[in-house]
């Protein structure tokens, strides 16, 4: 199987080992190759919105602060930043998320029952500049149907990305998928105005004084 990602070396600091330890017990859902019980793993009944690579968890950690009602399932394979997640739950005290430290791909597939997520985070997705590598890319029509197939109706898919390429790629991928429709549809060229929910991060903002651009794709399952 082609990986969306390679596994990074990152040293994990101690604050991080610390979060681990006082916070993984609780916060961290182990991989299972079987659907898990949302209201089980929340604790709770609410909304569910998956989050595929959160990096460092900067923007997961504000989103999840500014909508509590919502839960978030999060997922990511480099450690430090599933250490750098926790460490800001544990500041924040934050109890609307949880991570899997794990393949989204294969979350999606195995632990997310169909047509049950009220959204879906992919937030500045490895962008795989090398043609060679664009296979390992995200954002395309198989896993977007995959994706779609997993939403509830009314469900949406936010992508983000700072590479114009990527962008367009995106753009014209969830166009071609039959079950989804773009929300953006006051917008001339097809990307989305910014949702006021995803913040900009220190990332984005370097890059936007440098002159790069970022874009927003917003689609809902029909
Ligand atoms: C460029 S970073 C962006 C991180 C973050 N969303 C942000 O905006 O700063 C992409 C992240 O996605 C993670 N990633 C890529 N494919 C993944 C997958 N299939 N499952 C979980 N995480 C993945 C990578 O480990 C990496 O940390």
């Amino acid at each position: 199987m082609i990986r969306t990602f390679v596994r990074r070396a990152g040293r994990t600091t101690t604050g991080q080992a610390k979060a681990f330890e006082a916070l993984g017990p609780q916060f961290i859902v182990p991989y299972q190759a079987a659907v898990a019980d949302p209201v089980t793993l929340f604790g709770r009944k609410a909304p569910v919105v998956l989050e595929i690579g959160f990096g460092m968890g900067d923007a997961t950690a504000l989103i999840a602060g500014v909508l509590p009602d919502i839960n978030f399932l999060c997922c990511e394979v480099h450690e430090p930043g599933v250490g750098a997640l926790l460490k800001r739950i544990g500041e924040n005290d934050l109890t609307n998320i949880r991570i899997v430290a794990h393949d989204a791909v294969e979350v999606l597939d195995h632990m997310v029952a169909p047509a049950s997520l009220a959204g879906i985070h992919v937030f500045f997705p490895d962008p795989w500049h090398k043609k060679r590598h664009h296979k390992r890319r995200l954002i395309q029509a198989q896993l977007v149907r995959r994706l779609a197939e997993h939403l509830e109706p009314g469900g949406y898919l936010h992508c983000a990305t700072d590479w114009e390429p990527y962008a367009h790629q995106t753009l014209s991928v969830l166009q071609a998928e039959p079950l989804l429709a773009n929300t953006a549809t006051l917008s001339a060229d097809g990307f989305a105005p910014r949702p006021p929910y995803r913040p900009v991060t220190k990332f984005e903002r370097r890059g936007l004084r440098l002159g790069h651009g970022v874009w927003d794709v917003v689609f809902r399952r029909v």
